[in-house]
C-alpha cells in the first residue's frame, strides 16, 4: 500500500520508491502539510511544526483559547482565504452572502487502487492500475462549499499527481474566482527557483533565482501555456546541482492560462500555488454543481536536478500519451516550411518530396499554404478547401505521388483559427471569439473560433477528418499561431464570460480527443508558432511538438536545454535547416545543425536543391545516424553536461540507455578562445566501474574517469563545430 492513514493521529502518508508525502487532519479538522521529500518510515513528523502566539496571527473563532494556532503560519496542503491565512490562497470564492471567505475542514476521505477521474481533462494514464488515489474532502461549514483534493500516486515513477474538485453543497450560488490546483507549503525558504520562459522564435530560456520575500509569479493569461513562460517548474535548494540537492518539480498538465506563485512569508515559509490563472476567471456554482482543476504531476529527487529530470521523462513517456509513436523511433521527415513557405505548386511539392529521398527522409509534410487564398499569411483559414491552382490534381492524388516514391505523406492544419474573408466567416461570424460592439484585436490577421461551442467543434471534426481522410496522411502538424484577446463566447449569457478560457482549453481537448485519438495511426505534431503551446496537456494527445520556430543550431542548444529539464527529448520536434539562418542570420557547419537537432526528433526543413551534393551525402549519413541513435534516445537516461547560460564555451549532452551499456554524448562549441586552457567534457551516467569504447577517440577508458575527469576539448574544435561521441560498454559486451 503506498498510502496509509493512521486514524489515532489523523496521518495520511503516502510513500512513493524514494519518496514521502505526508499531510495530518489536526484536531480543529485543518489539513496540514507535515512533509514531503526522501523516503522516510511511517513515522510521525508533526513535531516538525511548532506553534507560538504570534502578534497579529489570528486565531480561529473556535480556539480562541489556543493563541499559538493561527493558519497565518501553518503548513496547509490547500490554502483558505479570509480567515486567517494571509498568505496566497488556493480558492477565493465570493460566497451567496457575498462573503469572500473560504476557510477547509476535514469531513471525509477515501483510498483506492487505480487512477482518479478527471472528466474532459488531460491526465496521467494509468491502465494497468499502477497508481492508488486518495480522496481527501474539505468544506467550509459556513457555505457547503466541498473541495475534495485528489493525490495520485505512482510508486514506481516516484510521482505524485494533484487535482482538485469543487463542489457547491450549499444552498446558494457561490462564484469561484480563483481555484488552483495545488497548494505545496514548505517550513523553510531557502530554494532557488527555476523556470522556463522567453518569447516567439526564443522559447524555454532557463531562468533560476532565489526564492526571495514577498511574492514571485509566472504564468500565462494569453489563452494558451506561452511561448512567454511553461506551465511548469522545480523548487530547489539554493545548493542544488545536476547531481546534488533537493528538488521539487512540478508540471501542470494544461495549456490555458496558468500561474504558478511562491510566497516567502514573514516567518521564512514558502508556499507554491500552481492552477488556472485567475485573471479574467470566473466560475459560477449552482447548488449541486462541481467545476475539476486539472492536474499537477509532482516529483522530488534528494540527489538533484538530473534525476528529476528522468522521474519526468520516464512518466511522461509511459503514463502520458496514449500515441503508439510515443516510444519508437520516429520517421526522418522533412517538412516543406523553410524551404518555401506559402510559395509553392504541385510541381516544386514533388520536387521536393522528391529530393528529399537523397536525404533519407522517410516523411515528407506538406506544410502551410495548401488551401485557397493562402499565398501570404493573412487569409484562407477556415475553409479548408484546396486550393487547385497550386494543387490542380488534388490531394489524394499528390499523396498517392508521395506514397509511391516510398515516402509517408504528412500535411499542415490550423484548426482553431478563421480568417475574416472566409465563406465560414461570412456565414458564422458569431463562431468566433470577439466581444459584441469592440472591434477585436487581432493576430497574424486571424481569430480564433469559439471552441467552447459544440456545434463549431462538430464542424471542425467533419472537417478536419476529411482533410486527413483525403490526404492519406500518415503525419499531421496542427498550428495554432495566435494568443486569444477579446474572450467572450456569444454563446453563452453575459455572466458566464468568466468561464470561457477554460470552456475554450475544454473544447480543445474534446476536438483533439475526436481528432487525435480518433486517427491512431496517424503521427500529430503539436505547434504553435514553434513551442507556444509546449506542455503537457497537448502532450496527452501529440507525442510531440515542434519546439520553436528557431531552427539556429546554436538558439536552439538553449532551447532544447530548457525543454529538456521536464519533457523527454522524444517530444521535441527539431530540424536541420539552412544557412544563413532564416531567423538569426548565422552561419553553423551542416554537422552541427545536424548534432543539434538529434536531440529531437529529427528531421530537415530545407530544399533540398539547395544542398550541395556533398551535403546531401553528409545529410543522408546523419539521417542514418539518427535512426541508429535514436533507440537510445527514446528509452535511455537524459543527461544535460553543461548549462548553456554559465558555459558560454560550450554546450554537452547525452543519452545512456537504462542498462548503462551505451551512450551518445553530443558537444557543440558556443565561443572560442585564443590560447585557450583545455576544458574537459565531464560526462554523467555511466557505470563508474564499466570499461567504455568511445568511438572516434580511439579511446578505452573507465566510467569513473570519463565522469570523474572528462573528455578533453581540444583546439581542433571550433566556433559552432560539433562532435558526437558514441560510448560502448565492452567489459560486459
Ligand atoms: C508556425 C509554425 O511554427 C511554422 O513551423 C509553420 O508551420 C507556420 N506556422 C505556417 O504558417
Amino acid at each position: 500500500m503506498s498510502i496509509k492513514y493512521q486514524k489515532e493521529t489523523g496521518i495520511f502518508t503516502l510513500h512513493t520508491k524514494h519518496t514521502t508525502y505526508q499531510m495530518q487532519v489536526d484536531n480543529l479538522g485543518t489539513l496540514l502539510h507535515l512533509y514531503y521529500g526522501e523516503k522516510i518510515a511511517d513515522e510521525d513528523v508533526s513535531f516538525l511544526i511548532i506553534r507560538n502566539d504570534r502578534g497579529f496571527s489570528p486565531n480561529p473563532g473556535d480556539r480562541m483559547e489556543e493563541r499559538d494556532y493561527s493558519l497565518d503560519f501553518l503548513p496547509q496542503e490547500y490554502a483558505g482565504i479570509g480567515t486567517g491565512d494571509f498568505r496566497i490562497p488556493a480558492i477565493s470564492p465570493v460566497n451567496g452572502d457575498g462573503s469572500l471567505a473560504f476557510s477547509g475542514r476535514y469531513k471525509r476521505h477515501k483510498i483506492y487502487d487505480g487512477p482518479y477521474e478527471l472528466s474532459g481533462l488531460p491526465k496521467l494514464r494509468d491502465q494497468k492500475k499502477e497508481s492508488q488515489t486518495l480522496e481527501i474532502t474539505l468544506e467550509d461549514e459556513a457555505t457547503g462549499l466541498m473541495v475534495e483534493l485528489l493525490y495520485g500516486v505512482f510508486e514506481e515513477a516516484d510521482v505524485i499527481t494533484r487535482a482538485v474538485k469543487v463542489l457547491n453543497q450549499g444552498k446558494e450560488e457561490i462564484k469561484l474566482s480563483k481555484v488552483m490546483s495545488c497548494t505545496l507549503d514548505f517550513l523553510e525558504s531557502d530554494y532557488d527557483l527555476i523556470h522556463f520562459g522567453g518569447h516567439h522564435v526564443q522559447e524555454h530560456e532557463y531562468h533560476r533565482q532565489p526564492v526571495s520575500f514577498g511574492c514571485q509569479s509566472f504564468g500565462s493569461v494569453r489563452g494558451y501555456s506561452s511561448h512567454q513562460h511553461n506551465p511548469s517548474g522545480i523548487l530547489c535548494k539554493t545548493n542544488a546541482s545536476e547531481e546534488e540537492g533537493d528538488c521539487y518539480g512540478f508540471v501542470f498538465v494544461y495549456s490555458g492560462n496558468f500561474l504558478c506563485e511562491v510566497e516567502k512569508n514573514q516567518f521564512s515559509q514558502m508556499r507554491m500555488n500552481l492552477g488556472i490563472h485567475p485573471q479574467q476567471f470566473e466560475w459560477r456554482l449552482l447548488p449541486g454543481e462541481s467545476f475539476t482543476a486539472p492536474q499537477v504531476v509532482l516529483s522530488y529527487s534528494e540527489t538533484g536536478l538530473s534525476r528529476l529530470t528522468n522521474n519526468f521523462h520516464n512518466i511522461f513517456r509511459t503514463n502520458l500519451c496514449e500515441s503508439k509513436y510515443m516510444n519508437q523511433v520516429r520517421p526522418v521527415l522533412l517538412n516543406s516550411w523553410e524551404a518555401v513557405y506559402l510559395d509553392f505548386d504541385e510541381k516544386k511539392i514533388l520536387e521536393i518530396a522528391r529530393s528529399s529521398k537523397e536525404l533519407g527522409t522517410e516523411l515528407f509534410v506538406m506544410d502551410d499554404g495548401w488551401f485557397v487564398n493562402r499565398n501570404d499569411d493573412s487569409h484562407g483559414l477556415g475553409d479548408w478547401e484546396l486550393d487547385e491552382k497550386k494543387l490542380p490534381h488534388g490531394l489524394c492524388w499528390l499523396s498517392e505521388q508521395i506514397h509511391q516514391m516510398g515516402l509517408l505523406f504528412g500535411i499542415w492544419i490550423e484548426p482553431e483559427m478563421v480568417s475574416q474573408g472566409t465563406k465560414l466567416y461570412k456565414e458564422h461570424p458569431d463562431w468566433v471569439i470577439q466581444i459584441p460592439g469592440r472591434n477585436p484585436s487581432m493576430g497574424r490577421a486571424q481569430m480564433v473560433l469559439d471552441l467552447s461551442r459544440k456545434e463549431v467543434r462538430d464542424y471542425l471534426v467533419e472537417k478536419m477528418n476529411g482533410v486527413i481522410r483525403e490526404a492519406h496522411a500518415d503525419y499531421v502538424k496542427w498550428d495554432a499561431n495566435r494568443s486569444i484577446t477579446d474572450i467572450y463566447s456569444q454563446a453563452l449569457p453575459g455572466m458566464k464570460q468568466g468561464e470561457v478560457f477554460h470552456r475554450y482549453m475544454l473544447g480543445l481537448y474534446d476536438l483533439m480527443d475526436r481528432i487525435i485519438l480518433a486517427n491512431p495511426d496517424v503521427l500529430f505534431e503539436g505547434c504553435s508558432g514553434g513551442g507556444g503551446r509546449f506542455d503537457a496537456g497537448m502532450l496527452y494527445y501529440q507525442p510531440q511538438i515542434w519546439g520553436s520556430d528557431d531552427t539556429d543550431a546554436i538558439a536552439r542548444l538553449k532551447i532544447q536545454y530548457g525543454l529538456s529539464y521536464l519533457y523527454p527529448s522524444q517530444t521535441i520536434g527539431s530540424h536541420v535547416s539552412v544557412c544563413p539562418n532564416h531567423q538569426t542570420g548565422r552561419m553553423t557547419p551542416l554537422h552541427t545543425r545536424a548534432v543539434t537537432a538529434m536531440h529531437g526528433t529529427f528531421g530537415f526543413e530545407l530544399d533540398p536543391s539547395d544542398l550541395s551534393e556533398e551535403e546531401k551525402k553528409q545529410c543522408k549519413e546523419y539521417a542514418r545516424e539518427y535512426k541508429e541513435y535514436a533507440p537510445v534516445m527514446v528509452e535511455g537516461d537524459y543527461y544535460r553536461l553543461t548549462n548553456p547560460y554559465e558555459n558560454h564555451l560550450f554546450t554537452g549532452w547525452m543519452h545512456v540507455t537504462k542498462d548503462k551499456q551505451k551512450a551518445w554524448v553530443s558537444l557543440v562549441m558556443t565561443d572560442v578562445e585564443g590560447n585557450a586552457p583545455i576544458s574537459y567534457l565531464k560526462l554523467r551516467g555511466l557505470d563508474k566501474d564499466g570499461m567504455y569504447r568511445v568511438d572516434g577517440l580511439n579511446l578505452v577508458c573507465s566510467g569513473t574517469v570519463l565522469m570523474k575527469m572528462g573528455i578533453p576539448i581540444t583546439w581542433e574544435l571550433k566556433e559552432y563545430e560539433a562532435v558526437r561521441y558514441c560510448l560502448t560498454r565492452i567489459d560486459k559486451e
